[in-house]
């Protein structure tokens, strides 16, 4: 009672001295700080590479069999043994591509085991995920179609770990040759005639750990020996990724990129890095959290940031031109798998927290678009940061996935340079900036304008000023949620989905936007 009193005469009070206007959000009826971003389209010259917004697929857990694969013969709606929900949900965030089969599992895969005639197929064990057994009824053939299904590019991991020259260079001319050899007999009598086209491959995964335990001079080595005999066949250009450094390990990307034969062939080189809220030993619950380790997250989060500028840095010194792109084929949180499921699984919910990071994430590869030219949330079902759970029959779009929704627009489209000024977020000694932003125009001539409010407290009122061009429309999407761990269930899968955003206004080409506290919002203005 004393305290409405006060808030009504604060109020009164305010309002009579004409210092501000407040605006009460639903979301959190607290007075929004103030921050601004200066968009400079005149200078706007990079592609957002599509596949910056691509996935990953491991034989781990519940991401193929389950998620993906449930047979032909299951009473799950399917095509070709592939679930139709999952697929249909995926076609609708337009996933560019898809990284398949690891992972650590790439290099113990011997891609022969999972051709022919499925009762034919040998049973593995998966060594690296739950020591389960892999009967590979998912192997080439199917990988292939679920790529044709989701109308995404094929990026393809080999063995090197385990592997040899000759098993990587038959896969490759089982895929993509159209002369007459034995790999292609063997092809056509597993029931596919012609080739098909495979734009990325990765030579080896993390082969400073689970792919071999190398040295990058050792690497370094490998890598020019299996690319030497990976051929572009007729319609096929494969464009090689190299296995890079793992986080700030500066030292591989440097050893790789300074030998002029390791730069020529390859088409990128990867690095991985996970958000890992606590450390490896305790990496903390994916739901059970307050604001310190919402905060925490988001902090190691934008670590990301730095990675892929000193990277990046590294790189420039060997390719100015910038021909070689660094790939972040392995990115997203990862904690606790979620209490009562196999460890090996890797199985977390997503909350509200996830989005966030997933936010981050592609805003941070997007203003970096000049050399990060793909990158590979992992994974993409049922595993860590995925973007969609399934349980039996029930499939459940986590907050990430509505993410990637809202970011979409950016696939393809000219990154728009800009500077942003916001608030801190403080907690304790650490700061963070609470907003993250990036922007582009598409080839309609529409800009996109993705920001995240990282404050669960506070709103943020930001101005946008542009710096060429006359605009007047806006429209946008809004993600966000009562409270930070909010999530979606089997049992209840809309706690968390994106709707209309009305908190933009335009008026002599100033944007305003009020951006709710721990909240999401893509706009769109022209
Ligand atoms: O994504 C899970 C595992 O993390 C991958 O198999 C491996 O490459 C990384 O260490």
């Amino acid at each position: 009672m004393k305290t409405s009193f006060l808030k009504i005469v604060l109020f009164v009070s305010v309002m009579l001295l004409g210092l501000s206007t407040p605006t009460v959000y639903a979301q959190n009826a607290k007075t929004p700080v103030k921050g601004s971003i200066s968009l400079f389209p005149d200078q706007a010259k990079v592609t957002i590479s599509k596949d910056i917004y691509g996935h990953f697929s491991e034989h781990l857990g519940a991401c193929i069999y389950g998620g993906i694969w449930v047979g032909e013969k299951s009473p799950i709606p399917n095509t070709d043994g592939i679930r139709n929900d999952v697929v249909k949900a995926l076609r609708d965030i337009s996933i560019p591509n898809l990284r398949w089969p690891g992972g650590c599992f790439a290099d113990t895969y011997h891609w022969k085991d999972g051709i022919g005639p499925k009762d034919k197929r040998p049973s593995i064990i998966n060594t690296n995920w739950g020591g389960v057994t892999e009967d590979n009824s998912f192997g080439t053939h199917e990988f292939m179609r679920l790529c044709e299904l989701l109308g995404c590019d094929a990026y393809i991991n080999g063995n090197i770990g385990s592997g040899t020259v000759q098993e990587m260079s038959e896969w490759v001319e089982y895929l993509t040759s159209s002369n007459d050899s034995p790999m292609t007999k063997l092809r056509k009598a597993n029931g596919r005639d012609k080739p098909w086209v495979v734009k990325y491959w990765a030579v080896g995964n993390e082969t400073w750990g689970c792919g071999g335990n190398m040295t990058p001079e050792y690497y370094g080595d490998l890598f020019r020996q299996f690319s030497s005999f990976m051929h572009d066949f007729a319609g096929n250009t494969l464009n090689k990724i190299a296995s890079g450094a793992s986080d700030v390990d500066y030292n591989w990307t440097e050893t790789m990129m300074k030998n002029p034969k390791s730069r020529q062939m390859m088409a990128g080189i990867s690095l991985h890095n996970y958000t890992i809220m606590d450390n490896w030993s305790h990496k903390g619950s994916a739901t059970q959290f307050g604001e310190k380790e919402w905060f925490t997250t988001i902090r190691k989060s934008l670590m990301m940031d730095e990675l892929v500028s000193k990277h990046s840095a590294i790189m420039d010194k060997y390719d100015p031109q910038k021909r070689i792109s660094l790939v972040v084929d392995e990115w997203g949180d990862w904690f606790d798998v979620e209490p009562g499921t196999n460890p090996g699984f890797l199985f977390q919910q997503n909350t509200m927290r996830d989005a966030m990071v997933a936010a981050l994430n592609l805003n941070i590869f997007n203003n970096h678009a000049d050399r990060v030219r793909m990158a590979n949330i992992a994974q993409m079902i049922n595993v860590l940061q995925s973007v969609i759970l399934t349980k039996n029959e029930k499939m459940v779009l986590t907050p990430t996935y509505y993410v990637f929704k809202m970011y979409k627009v950016h696939q393809d489209a000219t990154l728009i340079p800009l500077k942003l000024n916001c608030e801190k977020y403080i907690m304790g000694t650490d700061t963070i900036p609470s907003v993250s932003v990036s922007a582009s125009k598409d080839k309609a001539g529409k800009t996109h304008i993705t920001l995240a409010n990282f404050d669960p407290n506070k709103a943020q009122e930001i101005t946008c000023t542009v710096s060429a061009g006359t605009y007047s429309q806006v429209k946008g999407e809004i993600l966000t949620a009562a409270s930070i761990n909010a999530c979606n269930t089997f049992d209840k899968p809309n706690e968390i989905k994106t709707v209309p955003f009305s908190g933009a206004s335009i008026k002599n080409n100033i944007l305003t936007i009020n951006v709710p506290s721990k909240s999401i919002v893509a706009i769109e203005i022209n």
